[in-house]
């Protein structure tokens, strides 16, 4: 049952904090009221070295949330934030496809407690429902510890985008007005934990079925983009994502797989 009629001033009680562990892979939890980010959290404790297991930095509300770039992450409380830091030798070449399957999981728990199928990958790492933006990933490697990866997930669930700056109630969204009634965030947050953990697996074993599911919820396929690399910007006509996770580009010169990047127009 996903309904809920809680308070929305105590988003996780001590309960809940206490049932993470136990009902995911999560072996320590950092947990914040409110903090300024939970990715500068993580790295910070990878700066402290090894990990006795995935280590989740939770906040139930960000000042200073960072988004990629130089974006930030803007949020009402009741939104889910949080990071997870694990061991990984995840190759730099293989950051598209890890970007990816974090935004396939965080598809996939939502459309379990959300019951709909209406979740689409904007590559490299955003969700969006219903053609606006419900999540935003932030994956980051800790230059102190390169051996560990910091995985910064925001989702806006109870944190109704109905009072939010103008420019974000055109492009964003949040599950709640999507839905119609508030979720139980200890309940998302497991489900994403759970779905990460058994993608995030399949990275590992170099699964077909990703590429598959990757392609299946591409949300820019088949529609003119632009995409800017950093160095200069490709446009054309959007063909999908290829096997290494770059999206592919059809240009007057030929298909340009682009393996990192931002899409500036849709
Ligand atoms: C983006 O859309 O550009 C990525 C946004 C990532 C936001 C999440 S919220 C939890 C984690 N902590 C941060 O400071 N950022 C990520």
């Amino acid at each position: 049952m996903h309904r809920v009629t809680m308070t929305p001033d105590v988003a996780f009680t001590d309960a809940d904090l206490d049932q993470l562990p136990k009902s995911t892979f999560v072996r320590q939890v950092d947990f914040h009221r409110t903090i300024d980010s939970t990715n500068r959290r993580a790295l910070e404790i990878a700066r402290g070295g090894s990990l006795d297991g995935p280590l989740l930095v939770l906040a139930e509300s960000q000042t200073d949330g960072r988004g990629r770039g130089t974006n930030r992450w803007w949020a009402r409380p009741g939104a889910l934030t949080f990071t997870l830091l694990i061991d990984s030798n995840l190759p730099q070449r293989r950051f598209p496809q890890a970007s990816l399957t974090v935004g396939l999981a965080v598809c996939e728990a939502i459309e379990e407690v959300h019951q709909r199928s209406d979740m689409q990958l904007k590559w490299p790492n955003d969700v969006y429902c219903r053609q606006r933006k419900l999540s935003g990933i932030l994956i980051e490697l800790p230059l102190s510890n390169p051996g560990l990866l910091a995985i910064g997930i925001g989702i806006n669930i109870n944190n109704s985008l109905g009072d939010a700056p103008a420019e974000l109630q055109a492009t964003a969204t949040a599950l709640c007005d999507v839905a119609g009634h508030r979720f139980e965030l200890t309940e998302v947050l497991t489900g994403v934990l759970n779905r990460l953990q058994y993608r995030l697996e399949c990275i590992g074993r170099h699964d077909d079925e990703l590429r598959t599911k990757w392609r299946e919820r591409c949300l820019l396929t088949d529609r003119n983009v632009q995409v800017d690399l950093g160095t200069r910007k490709v446009a054309g006509r959007c063909r999908g994502i290829d096997d290494d996770g770059a999206l592919v580009i059809e240009t007057p010169a030929g298909l340009e797989p682009c393996f990192a990047g931002s899409v500036t127009l849709f």
